[in-house]
C-alpha cells in the first residue's frame, strides 16, 4: 500500500485510466450505460484516494471491515470536510453468510451538556452555539467505532489498516478543483476558530492539485495506529483535545472521553416486496424511516406510473410527510428514549397513516410552528459502501454534520471536531440546520446521542446480497436512499443509472417539495401545484456511492456525479 500510495502520481493514473477503460468495456458487453462491473469486490467513497485504499485492502486479502476501517482513516485525511476522526457515524454489515449486524459509533453528548445549553437567557436558541466553535462538539465516535468493528470482524492487522492514511496525511495528497473552493471559502471560518493556525489554511488561495500535507493529523494517526484506543480517548491526542477545550470555552472532559462506548444494535429489517432490507435503528431515525417510507407506498403500481411522473411523486411525498412527522415526535436516543419501533413499523400503523392520503389535494402538515428555515445546499457527511471477494458487504455513513463541522481543528492534533451537536432538538418545534424540528424525545440530556438521518443500508433479494446504500445529505439522507432503492427496484435502472437520476424531497415541515433543477418537468409541477404543494428548486439533493449485484453476479457500482466520488471494482 505504502508504495501505491508514495508512487501515486504514477500509479494511480495507470491504474484509473486501465480501470475506467475496462469499465467501459464490460459496461459496453452488457449493454448498461457508464455502469462498471466486477466480480471479486468494489469500493464506492467520495474519494479517488479513498477508493483506492480500499481496493488494495480488499486485493491484499482484507475482507469488507478492513477496508471499511481503512477508507475510514483515509478519508479523514483526504476527505477532511466530511471523513474523520473527530466525528462519528453508522455501520450496517453482512457477511456473505447471511449474518447481518449494526454499528452505533454515534457522538454523543458531554456529561456537562444540558437542555438548555444552546437558548439565550429569553429560552430562544442561539444558532451559531450550536453550529461552530467547541460547544457544538460531541464526544467523538469514529475511532471506537473503527477499534470495535475491526475486533469483531477484521482480519489483517489493524495498524496496516491506518499505514495508507498515515502516509497520506505525511506525504499529501491533490486536492480537488471542488475542495480548493469549499477550503478557499471557509479560509474567515478556520482562522476564526484556530486562531494559532492550521493546515487547512494556506497564504494564498487554495488551487486544484495542491498538496495538502497534515503532519499533525499523521501523528495522531500513528498513536492510533500504535495504542488503538488509548491512542484517542487518552494520552497526547486526548490531551490536545481537552487543552483545545480549555481555550474555546467548550465542555468536553477526560470522563466524556473515557467511557466514549461504540454499540453493536440489532439492525431493523423491513421487506419490500421480497427484497429484505437491512438498516440502520435508533439513534439513527434513517432505519425506521426508510422502511415506513417503503411499506407507505408499496400498495402502489409504481413502475406503470414512471419515475418522477405527478403520481409517484404526490404519493412519494405524502408518505415522506408523514413519516417525517413521526420522526420529529418519536424518534431519539433509545438508551434515554423509548422508542416505539414496533408500533412505527407495523402494517396496520402505516396503512392508518396512509388512510387519509387524497389524490385531489395536498394533506397540509400539521400546525407546528416551523420556523424560518432555508435548506443547506452544503451539507456534508459521507458514505461509502464496499463489498469484499467473499461477499461480505459494509455501508458505513459518517460525518461530522456540516461542512467541515465546528471548524475547530484540534490543535497539536491536527484534527477537525464535529458539531453534531445541533443535530439535537435545541428546543422544541425550533429547526436545526436542515430544518427538522424534534420535541423531548431528541431533547439534550448528558451523554445522550444526538438524533441521525443517516440511512447505511444493506438489501437482500433471495436470501443473495443485492444492494448497498447509502449517502449523506442531512435531512435528505432518508429521501434520497429511499428514492435510489426504489429506481433500481421499481424503475429498473442500473445503480449508476439509480444514483444520477435527479431527486425530490419532502421532510412534512416545511411544507415544501424541494427538487433537483430538471427533476420534475415542468406540466408534472404545475399538476402539483394545482394540488396545493408548493414546489421549490434547490441544488444538488443526496450523494448516494452505491454497490448493486447483478442477476450475473458482477459487482456493479454507483458514484454520484454530484461530487468527486469514486467506483473502483476488481
Ligand atoms: O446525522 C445526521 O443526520 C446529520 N448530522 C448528517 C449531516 C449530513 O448528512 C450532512 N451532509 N451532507
Amino acid at each position: 500500500m505504502q508504495k501505491v500510495i508514495k508512487d501515486k502520481g504514477i500509479s494511480l493514473t495507470i491504474v484509473l485510466s486501465v480501470i475506467l477503460a475496462f469499465a467501459g468495456c464490460v459496461g459496453g458487453q452488457l449493454g448498461q450505460n457508464n455502469s462498471n462491473e466486477y466480480r471479486k469486490g468494489m469500493v464506492v467513497s467520495a474519494s479517488e484516494d479513498a477508493s483506492l485504499v480500499g481496493i488494495d485492502i480488499l486485493k491484499k486479502g482484507g475482507n469488507a471491515i478492513d477496508a471499511a476501517v481503512a477508507v475510514q482513516f483515509a478519508l479523514a485525511v483526504v476527505y477532511p470536510n466530511a471523513g474523520n476522526i473527530g466525528g462519528g457515524g453508522f455501520l450496517v454489515y453482512r457477511s456473505a453468510e447471511g449474518e447481518v449486524n449494526t454499528l452505533d459509533f454515534r457522538e454523543k453528548a458531554g456529561f456537562r451538556a444540558s437542555r438548555d445549553m444552546y437558548l439565550d437567557p429569553d429560552g430562544n436558541p442561539v444558532i451559531d452555539k450550536s453550529l461552530f466553535g467547541h460547544l457544538a462538539v460531541g464526544v467523538p465516535g469514529s475511532v471506537a467505532g473503527m477499534v470495535a468493528a475491526h475486533q469483531k470482524y477484521g482480519k489483517l492487522k489493524w495498524g496496516d489498516l491506518l499505514e495508507p492514511a498515515i502516509v497520506l496525511a505525511k506525504s499529501g495528497f491533490k486536492i480537488t478543483a471542488r475542495q480548493a473552493r469549499e477550503l478557499n471559502g471557509l479560509k474567515e471560518r478556520f482562522i476564526t476558530y484556530n486562531p494559532n493556525g492550521t493546515a487547512l489554511v494556506k497564504d494564498r488561495e487554495w488551487l486544484e492539485g495542491d498538496i495538502l500535507v497534515q503532519s499533525e493529523l499523521a501523528n495522531t494517526l500513528e498513536l492510533i495506529r500504535d495504542k488503538g484506543m488509548a491512542g484517542f480517548y487518552s494520552g497526547p491526542v486526548a490531551d490536545s483535545l481537552l487543552a483545545e477545550m480549555k481555550r474555546g470555552k467548550g465542555i468536553l472532559s477526560a470522563d466524556d472521553l473515557k467511557s466514549y462506548k461504540a454499540i453493536w444494535r440489532k439492525p431493523i429489517i423491513g421487506d419490500y416486496k421480497g427484497f429484505k432490507v437491512i438498516t440502520m435503528p435508533p439513534p439513527s431515525s434513517g432505519g425506521i424511516a426508510l422502511i415506513q417510507l417503503l411499506k407507505c407506498v408499496e400498495p402502489y403500481p409504481l413502475k406503470q406510473w414512471g419515475l418522477n411522473s405527478d403520481s409517484t411523486v404526490q404519493l412519494m411525498v405524502e408518505a415522506e410527510r408523514r413519516v417525517y412527522a413521526d420522526r420529529a415526535t418519536h424518534l431519539g436516543d433509545p438508551d434515554f428514549y423509548d422508542v416505539p419501533q414496533e408500533q412505527l413499523l407495523s402494517n396496520a400503523y402505516i396503512e392508518e397513516r396512509m388512510a387519509g392520503f387524497n389524490w385531489a389535494h395536498a394533506t397540509p402538515s400539521a400546525n407546528i410552528k416551523a420556523g424560518t428555515f432555508k435548506v443547506a445546499e452544503h451539507e456534508e457527511t459521507t458514505h461509502f459502501s464496499i463489498v469484499d471477494k467473499a461477499g461480505n458487504a459494509v455501508s458505513v455513513t459518517t460525518t461530522l454534520n456540516g461542512s467541515y463541522g465546528s471548524a475547530v481543528i484540534v490543535k497539536g492534533a491536527g484534527f477537525l471536531l464535529n458539531n453534531e451537536m445541533d443535530d439535537f432538538s435545541v428546543k422544541p418545534g425550533s429547526p436545526n440546520m436542515y430544518g427538522l424540528v424534534g420535541g423531548e424525545a431528541n431533547a439534550i440530556m448528558p451523554a445522550k446521542r444526538m438524533l441521525s438521518s443517516m440511512t447505511p443500508t444493506i438489501i437482500e433479494k433471495n436470501g443473495e446480497l443485492f444492494m448497498v446504500v447509502g449517502t449523506p445529505g442531512g435531512s435528505t439522507i432518508i429521501t434520497s436512499v429511499f428514492q435510489t432503492v426504489i429506481n433500481v427496484i421499481e424503475f429498473d435502472k442500473n445503480m449508476q443509472a439509480a444514483v444520477d437520476a435527479k431527486k425530490f424531497h419532502h421532510q412534512w415541515l416545511p411544507d415544501t417539495i424541494y427538487m433537483e433543477k430538471g427533476a420534475l418537468d415542468s406540466l408534472t409541477v404545475v399538476k402539483l401545484k394545482s394540488k396545493g404543494y408548493p414546489v421549490l428548486e434547490r441544488g444538488a439533493i443526496g450523494r448516494v456511492d452505491a454497490i448493486l449485484k447483478t442477476r450475473w453476479g458482477y459487482y456493479q457500482g454507483g458514484a454520484d456525479r454530484r461530487g468527486d466520488d469514486k467506483s473502483i471494482g476488481w
